[in-house]
């Protein structure tokens, strides 16, 4: 197992240190920048089906699921077809209405989790395209979808995932751009401009991995007997916030919730005081100004804040008691990048507790049990 770990402590920390790779892999072979084109022949060959779609229908647990959510946000912004992102489970026993004029997308990096499976079968019967965005081959969901793509982040041990992640949203940003470009909503400037963005993520990852790897440790050490978190974020880094929450929750058993940071008027802005640790997640571009606001409000009410902003950043980081700094992305690829310091600081939490961090209490990695 040692030499599984390749000389990390955990899986979790040496799954979190191959995403430079996993979401190269991811690209490989099918972002070819040079030409300007995505080839993915799973999209490609059905491109009709999501063309002429009604709606795409997400469906996915977990982790999945927070990236599907932000698959919403990139396809509906990109290729403008109307997604509904639902968890597998209650997805498949609401009735819900599905037609073969529908396309449904599984997410599931075990492509094993059985809510996700049932649910799948369900919008099979009713006539549903299906599609599946796995990361294990030949897996149970990869076996029974009429298409799908492959995230190819490699073998995932770390009950909490990181790596298969990134991946998920690598490959929903591939097929929401090859789709937008496919039917004229992203011309060719734009798609040009966004696809050599992409290619540069692994990039900026390895870039993330060294200047925050120290500070999420130092930052760790003071909040070790933190009993709550808020992680907040706007647009495309609200299931960004989502995701972060769900990481240190997992594996450091703090109790932590994500919120939309607008929605923090609504309730979590009473539970602010100094003994309230607050993430929020900042970058240049994206409701930047909104968030000023939301970071006033917080820091009004003495709440302790931890600032995921862009290098360079002024304002948030004034107001911030802890700021980490991520290179600049367009907005929609931003949740790559700003994902692994809020993994890295969920891990450096949870070791300091002393918690297993790859195998946490009452967890599985992947769920075959409803
Ligand atoms: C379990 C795992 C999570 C995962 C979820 C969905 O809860 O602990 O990490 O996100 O299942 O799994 P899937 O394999 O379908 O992505």
């Amino acid at each position: 197992e040692q030499i599984e770990k390749g000389g990390y402590e955990h899986f979790m920390l040496k799954e979190i240190f191959e995403q430079p790779k996993s979401v190269h892999d991811t690209m490989r072979g099918r972002l070819i920048v040079d030409e300007g084109v995505i080839k993915m022949a799973g999209i490609w060959d059905h491109v009709e089906k999501f063309k002429n779609a009604n709606r795409i229908i997400i469906i996915a647990c977990g982790t999945s699921w927070h990236a599907g959510l932000i698959g919403e946000y990139l396809i509906e912004e990109y290729a403008r077809i109307p997604v509904e992102v639902e968890y597998a489970s209650e997805f498949r026993y609401r009735n819900p209405i599905i037609t073969d004029k529908d396309v449904v997308i599984a997410i599931s990096q075990s492509g094993e989790t059985a809510d996700t499976m049932a649910a799948l079968k369900l919008a099979k019967e009713k006539g549903a395209f299906i599609y599946g965005i796995c990361n294990v081959v030949d897996s149970s969901i990869a076996r029974i979808t009429d298409a799908g793509s492959y995230t190819h982040a490699g073998p995932e041990i770390g009950v909490a995932s990181t790596k298969a992640f990134t991946a998920q949203l690598t490959i929903l940003s591939l097929i929401a751009l090859k789709l937008g470009n496919h039917n004229g909503n992203l011309g060719n400037a734009e798609f040009m401009r966004l696809i050599s963005e992409l290619d540069a993520i692994p990039k900026k990852i390895e870039e993330v991995l060294n200047t925050t790897h120290e500070l999420t440790q130092n930052i760790a050490k003071d909040f070790i007997s933190a009993t709550n978190f808020l992680y907040l974020g706007r647009g495309y880094n609200y299931p960004a916030a989502l995701e972060g929450a769900l990481k240190l929750k997992e594996i450091s058993y703090i109790h932590a919730e994500g919120y939309p940071a607008a929605e923090m008027k609504h309730g979590p802005i009473a539970l602010i005081d100094e003994n309230m640790p607050i993430v929020i997640i900042a970058p240049k571009k994206g409701h930047y100004d909104k968030i000023v606001s939301n970071v006033q409000e917080i820091k009004a009410r003495k709440g302790k804040i931890i600032a995921v902003v862009n290098k360079g950043d002024t304002q948030v980081s004034a107001m911030a008691d802890y700021v980490i700094e991520i290179p600049e992305t367009s907005e929609c690829f931003s949740p790559i990048v700003a994902s692994v310091p809020l993994q890295l600081l969920a891990y450096y939490i949870a070791v300091y507790r002393g918690a297993n961090v790859d195998q946490p209490r009452n967890l599985a990695k992947s769920v075959t049990v409803e």
